[in-house]
């Protein structure tokens, strides 16, 4: 992703003759093609490269330009690895050069530019390659309305991009669709790549947190060679993809219930080579028939996977258990800092759990599979160590029920992925449960 104040890495350019570059300039702006946030560039061979918007230039303007435009001239697509800025976007921040841009574009259309108007327009966005989603408080002003839909037209161009969406909440039904709507362009698929794996959805259906890349590559890093997984909370392949690509999972049964998720997810399993390898449970997890399989059981649903637990500990395996990484939102209070574990004498008598993620290698049954692995154990709030030991005894009651024998339940570890909102984190509790021999 990139976030306000980020740079593409490449732009699409075309390749031309020198005497080509004005006719090719004046064709690109009038289709709205024309990057002109990047410079022209010389290529050592005598041409010139001219920055286009857009991953892909289709075919058909091409033609016009190698045809039309300018007849005889070499017109050729190329990527600009790094690209210049042009002498316009020099020394301009982004939301700088949008302002820039739409000022003059709305004076242009006869309207007074205002105080108010400045105010509502975006600080900060998500770009998802060629599509920006601007945040849901912009664009909020009744002169706006007057202006579409070739607004949105003038505000992608000053974005450099072709699509625009804007953000509303993530709604709070469980499949946490996100209420975008398409301001510009005929469809929100998008595809973002992270620690190598692809991702493609689409982003007026299905959520994306880039917040949770700690914990993808927390996942990506965990030892599961030869496991089978539940991704109990699949969504597009956020922990699923890891676990497969990095992880070694031998298997993963992935739950899902958003039919758009379930799309996203068959393509992505497909676009990385391991679809073989997972077994998609379209529906609600709480009905899975599944029981007896799992090394691994991961819930990554936020506010709280709760509903979730019953089904993890009739999927966990009967003779190892397994381990559950349980996402929750805690509320913590303000004037309470984080403390490093172990810091003073009630975190050691609260937090043994960083020591144990060093040393936990000799667990009776052999099973576990996390030893050895050195850990950095995070910083932890009281509140997290709270709502952990409450999970834990309650896990514990549920897996006693479900396999009707005694089980063992031990906190490896406390994540946190992100603050969600002023005092809310999201934390992932590590969880081994094995049966007692
Ligand atoms: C937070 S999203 C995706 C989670 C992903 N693990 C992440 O953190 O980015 C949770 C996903 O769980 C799905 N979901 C929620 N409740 C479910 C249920 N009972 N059965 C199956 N899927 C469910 C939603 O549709 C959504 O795609």
């Amino acid at each position: 992703m990139e976030t306000e104040g980020g740079k593409s890495e490449t732009v699409m350019a075309i390749v031309t003759e020198p005497r080509f570059t004005q006719r090719y300039r004046e064709y690109l702006e009038q289709q709205q093609l024309l990057d002109r946030l990047h410079r022209v560039e010389k290529i050592p061979d005598g041409t010139v490269a001219i920055p286009v918007l857009g991953k892909n230039l289709p075919a058909e303007h091409l033609r016009e330009l190698r045809n039309r435009v300018a007849p005889g001239s070499t017109c050729v697509l190329t990527q600009l690895a790094h690209p210049l800025p042009s002498k316009k976007a020099q020394g301009c921040s982004p939301a700088q050069r949008l302002c820039l841009e739409v000022s003059r574009w709305v004076q242009d259309r006869g309207v007074t530019w205002t105080a108010e108007l400045e105010a509502d327009l975006p600080q900060s966005w998500q770009r998802h390659g060629n599509l920006v989603l601007l945040s849901e408080d912009c664009f909020q002003a009744k002169q706006w309305k007057n202006l579409e839909p070739e607004l949105w037209e003038a505000v992608a161009s000053a974005l450099g991009v072709q699509r625009l969406g804007k953000r509303g909440r993530v709604s709070p039904d469980s499949s946490r669709t996100p209420a975008v709507t398409l301001l510009l362009g005929d469809h929100g698929w998008v595809e973002h790549v992270d620690n190598g794996i692809r991702y493609k959805f689409d982003v007026t259906q299905c959520m994306f947190s880039f917040g949770n890349i700690t914990e993808k590559l927390r996942v990506a890093s965990l030892p599961c060679a030869g496991e089978v997984l539940v991704d109990l909370y699949a969504g597009i392949g956020y922990f699923t993809l890891p676990f497969l690509v990095h992880a070694g999972a031998a298997f993963v049964h992935a739950c899902e219930w958003n039919p758009h998720a379930v799309d996203a997810l068959r393509k992505n399993l497909e676009i990385n080579g391991v679809a073989d390898r997972c077994q998609i449970h379209f529906g609600d997890n709480r009905k899975l028939k599944l029981s007896n399989i799992a090394d691994r059981v991961n819930l990554g649903l936020i506010p709280s996977s709760e509903e979730g637990w019953l089904i993890a500990c009739q999927v966990l395996r009967q003779d190892t258990g397994g381990i559950l990484h349980i996402h929750q939102n805690v509320e913590s209070f303000p004037g309470k800092n984080l403390q490093p574990p172990g810091s003073n004498e009630m975190e050691k008598e609260y937090w043994p759990y960083a020591e144990q993620i060093i040393t936990n290698h000799q667990c009776k049954n052999g099973a576990n599979r996390d030893s050895g692995r050195k850990v950095l154990a995070a910083p932890t709030k009281p509140e997290w160590r709270r709502w952990a030991e409450s999970a834990e005894t309650c896990i514990a009651t549920l897996l006693q029920q479900v396999h009707r024998k005694p089980w063992k339940t031990q906190i490896l570890h406390i994540q946190p992925v992100k603050s969600y909102a002023p005092h809310v984190d999201h934390i992932v509790l590590d969880l081994e449960c094995r049966p007692v021999l």
